[in-house]
């Protein structure tokens, strides 16, 4: 069985200091051995990507990301980071099509899918993010807008490539200090469709929006649901060692 993939995004939190103690505990708490049936990721902003890598060290049961990277691999893109920079930094995910980004940096899905490709380029994982708005999802097209998303970023890719791909469905109702915890017959139905298309075809499929350590466990027991993604309740260690927890306790049925 493939694990659970349970992973943080700090988004534009955390001093190096603060990077530094958060990444310290956990790998204290985990002495190099992931909790079973887990896949822990860890997603800091830019300026923490190699002072995270050296405390997580090689061989890291914590895989480490980078919340953007640009399609091409170098040039003339002020303000950009690049995959083969990312991965010199010990990247091993990229983080992309976040909400947040399409909706304040113009990601578009035609900047995703350069950017799906340049991360399968040079061997890192793309950590695909979808999700609908409130408005979307009132009008009762949740499903046909995240599959569209989807779709989009990974048209073309081989079954080999499509394998490598994470997929994170995250409504942008459900996100951050101003969502609503999404219920989980709320989200039966877009992983239904998302499972339909994407269940064993690709290496994860996982919710994000407001997971917090009440809900965790009901979201990991959504059909075709095989991870979390979160936001605020790992952003403290205490919170995302317990998300752990609750993953490796679903993980052993
Ligand atoms: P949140 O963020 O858990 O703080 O809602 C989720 C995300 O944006 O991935």
């Amino acid at each position: 069985m493939q694990p659970l993939w349970i992973g943080t995004s700090w988004k534009m939190t955390k001093t190096l200091e603060e990077a530094r103690a958060w990444t310290t505990a956990l790998t204290e708490h985990l002495g190099g051995r992931a909790p079973e049936g887990v896949q822990p990721f860890v997603i800091p902003p830019f300026t923490a990507t190699t002072t995270v890598a050296q405390i997580l060290g090689q061989d890291s049961p914590v895989l480490l990301g980078v919340q953007n990277a640009h399609w091409e691999d170098e040039g003339a893109w002020t303000g950009e980071v690049s995959v083969p920079q990312a991965k010199d930094a010990g990247a091993q995910i990229v983080e992309i099509g976040h909400s947040e980004r399409r909706e304040h940096f113009g990601e578009t899905v035609e900047t995703t899918r350069l950017k799906v490709a340049a991360a399968l380029r040079h061997g890192l994982t793309p950590l695909l993010c979808i999700g609908e708005s409130a408005e979307t999802k009132d009008a009762g097209e949740s499903s046909a807008f995240i599959l569209e998303q989807a779709r989009g970023a990974l048209e073309g890719l081989d079954a080999g490539r499509l394998a490598r791909v994470v997929i994170a469905y995250e409504p942008i109702w459900a996100i951050g200090e101003k969502g609503r915890p999404a219920t989980v017959p709320e989200l039966v139905e877009p992983f239904a469709a998302l499972g339909a298309e994407y269940t064993g075809r690709v290496q994860g499929l996982l919710y994000g929006g407001s997971v917090n350590l009440e809900n965790a466990a009901d979201l990991l027991g959504i059909d075709h649901v095989t991870g979390l993604f979160v936001g605020r309740t790992a952003w403290d260690v205490a919170g995302y060692r317990r998300l752990l927890e609750i993953g490796s306790a679903h993980a052993a049925g």
